[in-house]
């Protein structure tokens, strides 16, 4: 049987964070985030860790950006902490702060990698947070005024843009689970920050648009999955699709079809947000690609039902665990072949695809994870047979270059390509990072491999 080779100009990536490896919390002028401020208060994310060092990534780049040449990675997905930029999220410039991401994009330039800056991945300025936060409306236009200044700065060097990383999860989390920064827990509060996000989303792709000197491609990073049903019965398939609606349709139908789904906002009854004449159609504003983000797929039963928000839904555990989710390789094509038979985007990138393995050297210094090579394996087997059938597919990258600050988790969850011993900052390549060089190299994976 031949090897499994990928079209010729492929897009072999990985991927990261601002919060999540630069640390310099405070440094060179940088305003606090709501990371900042949720990470430093008590009982909110495990054994109290924080990202003030993180991986130290902020004086580390230069390392990080020749590991990812030996990696031979084309691209590099990365994200610009926006209160580093501009401290208090709207009006003075920290030019420090956009220095740095100004030497990192010339830094990947150098080393033949495309730069792939996210503007926005969970980390809301604090200052802004404290006149209303992703609810109020206000912060929409605040992030597309940070969008044209990034943009003004980089774009004669960086052509590819994402404006948010999971609008999904930062509303959800953030204002309705609380257990992401800023920790609210309060359905109005989801709602209108879910509508605020997106309509920043549109904010953005037009300031990108108009502030970069270079033409820009501009697209949004989605997490998508595939949701099912426990049992083939009426009322877990009822279950299910509320879900999908929740946590996929509720950003593929407005971004991509300027709707939202028919159903959604008058089941949120009083919650409901405000919105506006006009509002839809700057969501939908066109976009390049859309960035999905793949990790696992949910299985829903409905065990009984409540009209508002669609009744108690349980959420089973079945098949392969990771230490956080499902591993369902069959989930990315489903999730890819979904969103092209149904919204037909002009591009598909994966943007994240990853697992968490509680990693370790070994006696000698080597970090073996045969764990990670297997799910990356079988998700990039799964994905070449959905290309096969014609879903422009560009590019894929992995969740995550290097080990990290994984959110409320804290450092536990380890995801990268590149082990960090959180005590001396020490990177180390696993054996996945020669695997994935491997595939680099190849264009593809080996058929027995
Ligand atoms: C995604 C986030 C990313 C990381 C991975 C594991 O939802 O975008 O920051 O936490 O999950």
């Amino acid at each position: 049987m031949p090897d499994l080779i990928f079209p010729k100009d492929f897009l072999w990536g990985v991927s990261s964070s601002a919060y999540q490896i630069e640390g310099a919390w405070n440094g060179d002028g940088k305003g606090p985030s709501i990371w900042d401020w949720f990470s430093h208060r008590r009982g909110k994310t495990a054994r109290g860790e924080t990202g003030d060092v993180a991986c130290d990534h902020y004086h580390r780049w230069k390392d990080d950006l020749d590991l990812l040449k030996t990696l031979g990675a084309g691209a590099y997905r990365f994200s610009v902490s926006w209160s580093r930029v501009i401290p208090e999220g709207r009006g003075n410039i920290n030019q420090a702060g956009l220095d740095f991401y100004d030497r990192l994009v010339d830094g990947m330039l150098e080393r033949g990698i495309q730069p792939f800056p996210t503007l926005y991945h969970f980390d809301l300025p604090l200052a802004l947070h404290k006149k209303g936060s992703w609810p109020e409306r206000d912060t929409a236009a605040a992030f597309g005024e940070y969008a044209a200044v990034v943009a003004a700065r980089l774009g004669d060097r960086v052509q590819w843009w994402i404006t948010l990383n999971e609008p999904m999860v930062a509303a959800v989390l953030g204002y309705m689970y609380g257990t992401h920064a800023p920790g609210r827990r309060n359905p109005g509060s989801y709602t209108r920050a879910m509508h605020t996000l997106l309509l920043a989303h549109g904010e953005a792709v037009r300031a990108i648009r108009s502030a970069s000197p270079r033409p820009a491609r501009v697209g949004i990073a989605l997490n998508l999955s595939p949701v099912h049903p426990e049992r083939d019965t009426e009322s877990d398939r009822r279950a299910a699709s509320w879900f999908d609606v929740l946590s996929n349709h509720i950003c593929l139908d407005p971004v991509l079809r300027g709707a939202y789904p028919p159903d959604l906002w008058r089941r949120f009854g009083p919650f409901a947000p405000p919105v506006r004449d006009g509002d839809l159609a700057k969501i939908a504003e066109p976009i390049d690609f859309l960035g999905v983000n793949y990790y696992t797929r949910q299985v829903f039963a409905g065990r009984w039902w409540v009209p508002i928000m669609g009744g108690l839904m349980v959420r089973s555990k079945q098949g392969e665990f990771s230490p956080m989710w499902e591993v369902y390789p069959p989930g990315i094509g489903e999730t890819v072949e979904r969103v092209w038979n149904d919204y037909r985007p002009p591009m598909i990138l994966v943007t994240e695809n990853g697992i968490p393995v509680p990693d370790a050297p070994d006696g000698n210094g080597v970090v073996s994870d045969p764990e990670r090579i297997s799910y990356l394996q079988r998700h990039l087997r799964v994905l070449q047979s959905s290309m096969a059938k014609n879903i422009p597919v560009k590019g894929y990258f992995v969740w995550s270059f290097t080990d990290n600050f994984e959110w409320e988790l804290g450092y536990a969850m380890r995801f990268g390509l590149v082990y960090i011993d959180f005590a001396t900052r020490k990177r180390t390549p696993k054996t996945s990072f020669d695997w994935y060089a491997a595939v680099i190299r190849r264009n593809g994976l080996e058929d027995s491999g």
